[in-house]
């Protein structure tokens, strides 16, 4: 069984000296994010308790055909998870991704989140692997444009008069290849895999996990999440506990700045 540390058991420093040891071995990582991450800046996740997926069909909401034949509804989904984010603000787990990536000579942030949380608390290295919230595309002429306004009618329309959408990936949708590649060659050469706030529904991130374990043999898989995952079994270590405080913790055992 996958060992467990909560945030109690990381009170003990015995174990914290030895989740520093892990930390400090390693030269190359990557950070796979996912809603759980945004959850403490008071986003809805997706799945689970209270989850947008609870409440709403992911076919009527995220995908081409429910963007078609609705595609006012669909906006004001949109519009109004834009709204949600702009209430609102990254948190110390965003943050401590942020300065990590300057921590290990490489590093590569892959976040499914399209909220635009990790670029606004800093992190530059990063793959928006499903896209971002603030970017439009015409349905069209394919082409892309950032707009961070809240829309009064919907749906939106591109200048050209044909329809906009989300530049996000949708259920049915390929991955964009250069973004993929990226991340699949970081994940493959990564000595050490944080993945952080995702249920792993998705299959990206199981897609990173296997890139990594084929490549890398004697590499370290560290989940951090509230709760066991469909991922927990294949890491090597969960750290159980809100991302906003355990990234954080994970960063101060890096640089000798832990308070303990
Ligand atoms: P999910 O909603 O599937 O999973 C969120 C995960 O975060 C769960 O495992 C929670 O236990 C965990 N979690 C919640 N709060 C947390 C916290 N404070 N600290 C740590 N973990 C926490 O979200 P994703 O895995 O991101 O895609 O979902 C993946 C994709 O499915 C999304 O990008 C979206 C969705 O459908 C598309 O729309 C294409």
């Amino acid at each position: 069984m996958t060992p467990h540390l909560s945030l109690a058991a990381l009170a003990d420093p015995a174990r914290r000296k030895d989740l520093a040891h892990i930390l400090k071995q390693a030269k190359s990582v990557v950070a796979i994010t996912g809603a759980g991450v945004s959850a403490e800046s008071g986003i809805s996740t997706f799945r689970g308790a209270g989850g947008y997926w609870e409440k709403f069909r992911a076919e009527d909401l995220a995908s081409p055909r429910g963007f078609t034949k609705d595609p006012e509804l669909v906006w004001r989904w949109y519009n109004e998870r834009r709204i949600a984010i702009l209430n609102s603000q990254p948190n110390p787990g965003h943050f401590a991704l942020a300065a990590l990536e300057k921590a290990f000579p490489s590093f590569l942030l892959v976040t499914q989140n399209v909220d635009g949380f990790h670029g606004q608390a800093g992190s530059e290295k990063m793959v928006e692997i499903h896209g971002s919230i603030w970017e439009l595309r015409c349905t069209r002429e394919g082409k892309i444009w950032t707009d961070r306004q809240i829309f009064e009618t919907l749906p939106v329309y591109c200048a050209c008069g044909a329809l906009a959408r989300p530049n996000v990936l949708w259920f049915g949708e390929a991955y964009n290849p250069n973004l993929f590649h990226q991340a699949q060659q970081a994940a493959s050469r990564a000595d050490l895999i944080l993945v952080a706030g995702t249920s792993g529904m998705v299959w990206i991130v199981a897609g990173l996990l296997q890139a990594h374990y084929q490549h890398q043999s004697q590499g370290q898989v560290i989940e951090i999440n509230l709760e066991a995952s469909d991922l927990t079994p294949e890491v090597d270590l969960l750290l159980q506990g809100p991302s906003g405080q355990i990234l954080p913790l994970i960063l101060a055992l890096l640089k000798n700045e832990d308070q303990t």
